[in-house]
C-alpha cells in the first residue's frame, strides 16, 4: 500500500510553462512562425498568441501561411480585440512575452503604455509584472523616434532583439538566421533550441 506521501507526490505535477508570443505587421513574419514551430519541440511549454490586424496583412503578404494556419500552431489563441483575455491579466501566470516581429507602433505603444489591443495590454502586463518581454523590433533604417523608444525599453529591462544578421555561424541560407534569432529570443526563457550555434562551444566551421 502506498503511503500517503507518495500518494501526495502523484498528485503533484507540474505545471506547464506559459510563454505569451504576439505577432505584428512588421516584416518577418515567418519568424514568428518558426517560434511556434520550434515551441512544438518543448511539450512543457504553452504558447498564447496574438496576432495583430497588421501581422494578419504581413503573414498573407510574405508566407504561403494562412492566419488561420499560424494560429494552429500555438496552444492558445486570442483575439487582437479581446483585452479582457487572460493575457490581459497580471494575475495569470506566464514567463514573458516576445513580440515577433515587432513593429515600431507596437513598439511605441508599449513605450508609452497606449494599452488598446490585447498586444499592448499583453505586454504592459509583462512589464508591470516585471517579466522577460522580448521585442525582436523590425525597421530599417532606424528614425530618432524608433531609437528613443529602443533605448527607452531597454532601460525598463526590457530585450530589444532586432533580427539582425549573423555571419559567424556561417549561416547557409535564411533559414539558418532565422534559427539564431529564433535561438536567441528563447535563451532569455532558457529555452535551448536544437541546433543554436552558441560561439566557444562547437567548432561552427566544421559545422
Ligand atoms: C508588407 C508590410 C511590411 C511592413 N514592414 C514593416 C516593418 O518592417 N516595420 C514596421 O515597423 N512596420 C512595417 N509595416 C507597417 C506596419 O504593418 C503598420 O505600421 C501597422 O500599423 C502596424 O500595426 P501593428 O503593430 O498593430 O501590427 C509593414 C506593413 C506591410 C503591409
Amino acid at each position: 500500500m502506498k503511503d500517503k506521501k507518495e500518494k501526495l507526490k502523484e498528485r503533484h505535477f507540474e505545471a506547464p510553462k506559459r510563454l505569451v508570443v504576439a505577432m505584428s505587421g512588421a516584416s518577418g513574419a515567418q519568424l514568428g512562425i518558426e517560434l511556434l514551430k520550434t515551441m512544438q519541440d518543448f511539450p512543457h511549454w504553452e504558447t498564447h498568441l496574438v496576432v495583430s490586424k497588421g501581422a494578419e496583412r504581413t503573414i498573407e503578404q510574405e508566407t504561403k501561411f494562412t492566419t488561420e494556419e499560424v494560429k494552429e500552431l500555438a496552444t492558445k489563441v486570442y483575439p487582437v480585440e479581446d483585452i479582457g483575455a487572460s493575457i490581459a491579466s497580471g494575475t495569470f501566470k506566464t514567463e514573458g512575452m516576445v513580440i515577433i516581429p515587432c513593429s515600431m507602433k507596437t513598439l511605441a505603444g508599449v513605450a508609452t503604455g497606449y494599452s488598446d489591443n490585447l498586444v499592448l495590454r499583453a505586454a504592459d502586463v509583462t512589464i508591470k509584472e516585471r517579466r522577460n518581454l522580448v521585442l525582436v523590433a523590425r525597421e530599417s533604417p532606424l528614425s530618432p523616434i524608433h531609437l528613443k523608444n529602443m533605448l527607452y525599453l531597454a532601460e525598463l529591462g526590457a530585450t530589444i532583439l532586432p533580427p539582425m544578421l549573423t555571419y559567424y555561424n556561417h549561416p547557409v541560407g535564411v533559414e539558418d538566421l532565422t534559427k539564431h534569432i529564433i535561438g536567441k529570443a528563447l535563451n532569455i526563457f532558457d529555452i535551448d533550441i536544437k541546433g543554436f550555434k552558441r560561439w566557444g562551444e562547437t567548432d561552427i566551421r566544421a559545422i
